[in-house]
């Protein structure tokens, strides 16, 4: 928690800096969403959506942005819903900086935004970027193994091709956690 705050404090320092602004959005235009999908350094999963499939996203469960005094958008995050056996699972996805204003913290606190508005919500992140495992566990998340999932759950994780190589790692919070271990005493 220590960590956190002092990790917070100083990326709220340079948002101010840098006159920035950090909100919740349900709507980007179709130009910021083709500007964000079209940056030439996104990872292949990102490359992989449409424009049609984010703006669904976004509809259905916002995004955190962040703007300049311009209001220009410089980063930005997304919610993605799955539905998993009998649960409603949310996986933060698409995870953007402008490039000028990246190394300042700016994912973090994107990552630290979305998350604590869907914090009464079941949340998994699943990565291979060992910066991302640091970050969820500042943000109080549980790194998991594959055997502590549910049947149910898992099935569905496959069936989204959400199931990858080794150097993938699932990161729970503690609802989603709870829910885990509560399903797999039923299971067994
Ligand atoms: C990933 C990204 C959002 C990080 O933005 P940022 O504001 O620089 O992030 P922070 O300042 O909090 O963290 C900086 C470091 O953590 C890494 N990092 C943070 N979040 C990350 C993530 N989700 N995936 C991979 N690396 C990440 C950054 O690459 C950077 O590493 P470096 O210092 O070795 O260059 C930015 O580099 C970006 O937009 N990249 C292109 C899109 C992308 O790859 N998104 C991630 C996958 S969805």
């Amino acid at each position: 928690m220590k960590k956190y705050l002092e990790k917070i404090r100083g990326v709220n320092k340079k948002l101010l800096e840098l006159e920035l602004v950090v909100s919740f959005q349900d709507i980007l235009c179709t130009e910021e969403i083709a500007k964000v999908l079209n940056t030439s350094d996104l990872d292949t999963n990102l490359k992989k959506l449409n424009e049609n499939l984010l703006i669904k996203r976004i509809r259905e469960n916002g995004c955190y942005t962040i703007r300049n005094n311009s209001q220009e958008l410089v980063g930005c995050i997304f919610m993605h819903k799955h539905i998993m056996g009998r649960i409603i699972v949310y996986e933060r996805v698409t995870l953007w900086v402008a490039r000028k204003y990246r190394g300042n913290g700016f994912g973090f606190l994107l990552m630290a935004k979305i998350s604590a508005h869907y914090s009464n919500e079941l949340i998994i992140s699943i990565s291979s970027e060992k910066k991302v495992f640091e970050n969820n566990e500042l943000l109080g998340m549980k790194h998991i193994n594959l055997g502590v999932i549910p049947g149910l759950v898992l099935r569905s994780l496959q069936a989204l091709g959400k199931i990858k190589n080794t150097d993938y790692r699932y990161y729970v919070n503690t609802s989603l956690f709870k829910w885990f271990k509560k399903m797999k005493e039923l299971e067994t």
